[in-house]
């Protein structure tokens, strides 16, 4: 049985009063719920704030991205260590804002998913096609490339630690969900994928999160799909009432 998985990704949003009030809203929301994991994943420069308003919940912290060198001269990075200090559990790797507004690659991606395992970090990897590719019918070809390449030398146990999270890029922000069968189709591909680069077991034990324009109304039908297992949640997580009814319909 997969415990489903719930992280909130606040990307450039808050202040540093919000982000804290934010946080303390969700945990006085959701202090019965232990069936479901939480995270919330604030700016890098709200971490230690929002961690002290987390501190004895049941809701993670984790950061929205990582450098994959542990220290030196690389102006405006974080490592993994830093964001070990500041009691991160999770990380947020390869959204699509940092693949097609900042230009990440399937190889930097890559490194940074195996050094923020290598420090002790849990991934959300994320994968995800454009709308011109789903169009072209390379929804499964986009997210397979993707997802190998992103995976590239981590088939073994290490794997375990990562979360995949499949977010369609036209559903990101635009409040155009994809229906349950769409996601549905993708994460049981991506998951016989997994089957396939490492084993079926690892398989079934990985987490899938769907991701895109998912709200409370409907977090029930997005998780009734076999292979949707959690979702990560842009907009809606910036609202503490409606992140936590989503939680709480999933529990
Ligand atoms: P959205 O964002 O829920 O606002 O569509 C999801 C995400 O980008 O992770």
């Amino acid at each position: 049985m997969r415990k489903p998985f719930i992280a909130g990704n606040w990307k450039m949003n808050t202040n540093s009063a919000t982000a804290v009030a934010l946080a303390a809203g969700v945990v006085n929301e959701l202090q019965d719920v232990d069936t479901v994991d939480v995270a919330v994943c604030p700016p890098y420069v709200y971490l230690q704030s929002v961690a002290a308003a987390l501190s004895a919940s049941n809701v993670a912290l984790g950061a929205q991205d990582v450098y994959f060198e542990d220290n030196g001269a690389f102006t405006g990075e974080i490592s993994c260590q830093m964001l070990k200090d500041c009691c991160c559990t999770y990380v947020i790797l390869g959204h699509s804002e940092r693949r097609h507004v900042l230009g990440e690659t399937d190889e930097l991606i890559n490194k940074k998913l195996k050094a923020a395992i290598a420090g002790g970090l849990m991934p959300i990897f994320c994968v995800g096609e454009l709308l011109e590719e789903r169009d072209a019918g390379k929804t499964m070809d986009v997210v397979e490339g993707q997802i190998r390449k992103g995976l590239d030398g981590l088939c073994d146990e290490r794997i375990q630690a990562i979360t995949i999270a499949y977010e369609p890029v036209w559903a990101i922000g635009t409040g155009r969900t994809a229906t349950p069968e769409q996601a549905q189709e993708v994460h049981a591909m991506i998951r016989q994928l997994i089957a396939t680069i490492c084993d079926k077991s690892v398989a079934d034990a990985m987490r899938i999160q769907y991701g895109g324009s998912a709200k409370p109304s409907n977090t029930a039908e997005l998780m009734a799909q076999p292979d949707v297992d959690g979702l990560l949640v842009g907009g809606a997580s910036l609202k503490a009432e409606d992140f936590s009814k989503m939680i709480k319909t999933v529990a």
